[in-house]
């Protein structure tokens, strides 16, 4: 009898623990997403598009009741255009978005909306992973490269862009 409930303690103390843990560790997060040059002014990905390297890019949260910064965290893309941004604690109650800023160089720095889709910060929507991927942000060249046409047409879109 004695030793079963030292048992039962035992568990019960192992599964706060572990729990405890869990909570803990999953207060981490990462934002992760890419940043590509569209040379062919579609504003969306395609095969002609390539990535930006060295674009600084920022994730903002603002508190939805009083609109105040709540956080604030910088990066650059790397040789791929790639970034990810570790984000301590929980933003349940706040609208986290990644601004792209315009490259201050190259032939890639014509705007295209800048601003992400809202990224959701908790793990109270049932969510496991600590991965946010964020959807693709880009910048167009000023000229309109002279094989998007034939992309134009691959995609059946000759009716948009004549
Ligand atoms: C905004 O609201 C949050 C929680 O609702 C509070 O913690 C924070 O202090 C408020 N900030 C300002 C500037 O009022
Ligand atoms: C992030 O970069 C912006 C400019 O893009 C700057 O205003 C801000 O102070 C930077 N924030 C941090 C935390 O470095
Ligand atoms: C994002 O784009 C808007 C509209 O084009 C522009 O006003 C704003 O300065 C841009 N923000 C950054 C960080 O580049
Ligand atoms: C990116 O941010 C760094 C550090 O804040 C700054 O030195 C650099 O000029 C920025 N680059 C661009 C393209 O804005």
């Amino acid at each position: 009898m004695a030793r079963s409930f030292v048992v039962v303690v035992l568990f019960v103390s192992v599964l706060c623990f572990s729990s405890a843990l869990a909570r803990k560790i999953s207060k981490k997060f990462y934002v992760e997403g890419k940043i590509y040059c569209d040379p062919c002014h579609f504003t969306f990905e395609s095969r002609l598009s390539f990535p930006l390297p060295g674009v600084n890019v920022t994730l903002e949260c603002i508190n939805e009741y009083n609109n105040t910064m709540t956080y604030m965290k910088n990066s650059t893309t790397d040789a791929i255009g790639l970034y990810r941004i570790s984000v301590h604690g929980d933003h349940e109650d706040n609208i986290c978005v990644v601004v792209a800023n315009s490259p201050n160089e190259g032939r890639c720095k014509e705007a295209m909306p800048n601003k992400s889709d809202r990224i959701i910060l908790t793990n109270n929507m049932g969510a496991a992973s600590r991965a946010r991927y964020v959807n693709p942000l880009g910048f167009m060249t000023q000229t309109i490269d002279s094989e998007c046409n034939v992309i134009v047409h691959e995609l059946g879109l000759d009716n948009l862009f004549d």
